[in-house]
């Protein structure tokens, strides 16, 4: 399973490529804007730091403006994906950017159906929200593996992303579910390293290693 970070944070985003485990980034218009500045510039600075694919999302919500919204995010970088929302409008701009080869990351899916109308028409990525349904009292993950197992079976080659994860769980059960990627915060990806096991295990090792040092002597 792939692992993508969900920030346009350049700080979170750098340290977490230090560690070697992230293989691409989504943005949304919520977290750009906690960003400030010029979007189209810290696109362009977030994909020369990831190599991976980098997913920046349309304002418009007709077609005409999706499509020229997406054209000029796709132009920053070959790894951009242009997420688009799951709306008649939407599905009708992916055909669209499809055809160009412009990559289609179609997001806010919280059912089975909408979905397959974004595979249909040709996006390479779909983003089920997970935790906003599970806030609603929705089995967010159930639908993860639903979609997963539904595009499996039929051979498409749009990729499942889990997103809103909102904990460490949330990651294990995308696994399980079969979700191609996760997209996590920062703070979930750095709660993936806890243990109270490993921590205890650094200190007994060492405390162990001092004392048989202080023997020696
Ligand atoms: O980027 C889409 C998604 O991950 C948003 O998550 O926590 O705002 O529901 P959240």
């Amino acid at each position: 399973m792939k692992l993508f970070l969900d920030t346009a944070n350049l700080q979170e985003i750098k340290e977490a490529m230090q560690w070697g485990v992230i293989d691409g980034v989504t943005t949304n218009p919520t977290l750009a804007a906690r960003e400030g500045g010029d979007f189209r510039e810290l696109l362009a600075e977030i994909c020369r730091i990831v190599p991976g694919s980098v997913s920046a999302e349309v304002i418009a919500t007709e077609t005409e403006g999706m499509v020229r919204e997406a054209r000029e995010l796709a132009s920053v970088a070959p790894q951009v994906a242009v997420k688009i929302p799951v709306t008649p409008d939407g599905i009708r701009a992916v055909k669209i950017l499809a055809a160009e080869g412009i990559k289609c990351n179609v997001t806010l899916i919280f059912s089975f159906n909408q979905a397959l109308l974004a595979a249909k028409a040709g996006a390479c990525y779909v983003s089920p929200f997970v935790g906003r349904l599970d806030d609603i009292g929705h089995d967010g993950m159930a639908l993860v593996a639903d979609i997963s197992r539904a595009f499996s079976h039929y051979g498409f080659s749009c990729e499942v992303i889990a997103a809103s994860i909102r904990h460490p769980r949330h990651v294990i059960e995308a696994a399980m579910a079969g979700s191609h990627i996760a997209t996590v915060p920062f703070s979930v990806l750095k709660q993936m390293f806890n243990h109270p096991l490993t921590d205890l295990g650094i200190e007994r090792f060492l405390s162990d290693w001092q004392k048989a040092k202080g023997n020696t002597k």
